[in-house]
């Protein structure tokens, strides 16, 4: 069943659970996706960055996603990961995609507001959902000593979601994309105060290594949506350089990386989601 952010997470908030968005790099791994979901019951967030969907290619991507999720009973929302360009938007939802994210984090507070806000109205008309950022999750090439100063401030995130009007939050609390080198340690505090002010669901990005103990936490504290990208990729990546050393052809090697990738979502799924 097609879906988007904004008729599954409400839901998930209220009830301390979350939806867990997978990051997706080839067409293969959406069914991986899906599948997944389907077999366990449980709805899923297929998600993709700009570079994976101007690789792929929009009506590739919707095409199989529409294919899998208009078949099967279970909610899958196809979701545009943090976007920083308006064309990519544009393209995205002209495509069939049912949420976007607009990352206006590195911006002037304003700027952020003001290109959020443009990206909310024309989602609108179009019937899907907004992920927004305020504060910014540090990425692999980002300092990691120094990102206390873009940890998500609750009085910014309060008028940010008045004026802005988006769906989901994306909040810095400590986590980072890519594989930590050290357990991150998660600013629950903060979190709570995010929660208590702006009262909508929650994302936290970099879920790839992070303890599910602390995933459950910050669930409790209004997380509604887990990302995970990095550990997926690695393991695709991995299982086709090791396939690939055998004597197997294109079609084999392909089918192991889907076969392996729903295997870990399945696990994701049923240690957080369900
Ligand atoms: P990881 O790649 O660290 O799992 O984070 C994924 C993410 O936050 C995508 O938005």
């Amino acid at each position: 069943m097609e879906i988007t952010l904004k008729e599954i997470l409400p839901p998930a908030y209220r009830e301390h659970r979350a939806i867990l968005h997978f990051n997706i790099h080839t067409l293969e791994d959406i069914e991986g996706v899906v599948e997944a979901g389907y077999e366990l019951d449980l709805p899923v967030i297929v998600a993709c960055t700009p570079r994976v969907l101007n690789t792929l290619g929009g009506r590739s991507i919707v095409g199989v996603y529409r294919s899998l999720a208009d078949y099967c009973s279970t909610p899958v929302v196809l979701h545009l990961d943090h976007t920083t360009e308006l064309r990519d938007i544009w393209r995205a939802i002209s495509s069939g995609f049912t949420s976007v994210m607009i990352d206006g984090s590195r911006l002037p507070y304003e700027e952020n507001v003001q290109l959020t806000r443009t990206v909310v109205e024309v989602a609108r008309a179009a019937g899907i959902s907004v992920e927004g950022e305020i504060g910014a999750v540090p990425g692999k090439e980002d300092d990691l000593k120094d990102y206390s100063k873009d940890l998500t401030d609750p009085d910014m995130a309060y008028s940010f979601v008045l004026e802005t009007e988006v769906d989901a939050l994306a909040v810095s609390i400590g986590s980072a994309h890519g594989f930590y080198k050290e357990l991150p340690k998660l600013d629950f505090e903060r979190l709570g105060s995010i929660n208590k002010k702006v009262n909508i669901p929650l994302v936290l990005h970099g879920g790839t290594g992070i303890p599910v103990s602390d995933i459950k936490k910050a669930i409790s504290l209004g997380i509604a949506k887990v990302n995970i990208g990095t550990e997926l990729l690695a393991l695709v990546t991995e299982t086709y350089r090791e396939v690939s050393r055998l004597d197997c052809d294109a079609l084999e090697i392909v089918d192991a990386g889907k076969r392996r990738l729903k295997e870990r979502v399945k696990e994701l799924l049923l240690e957080i989601e369900r």
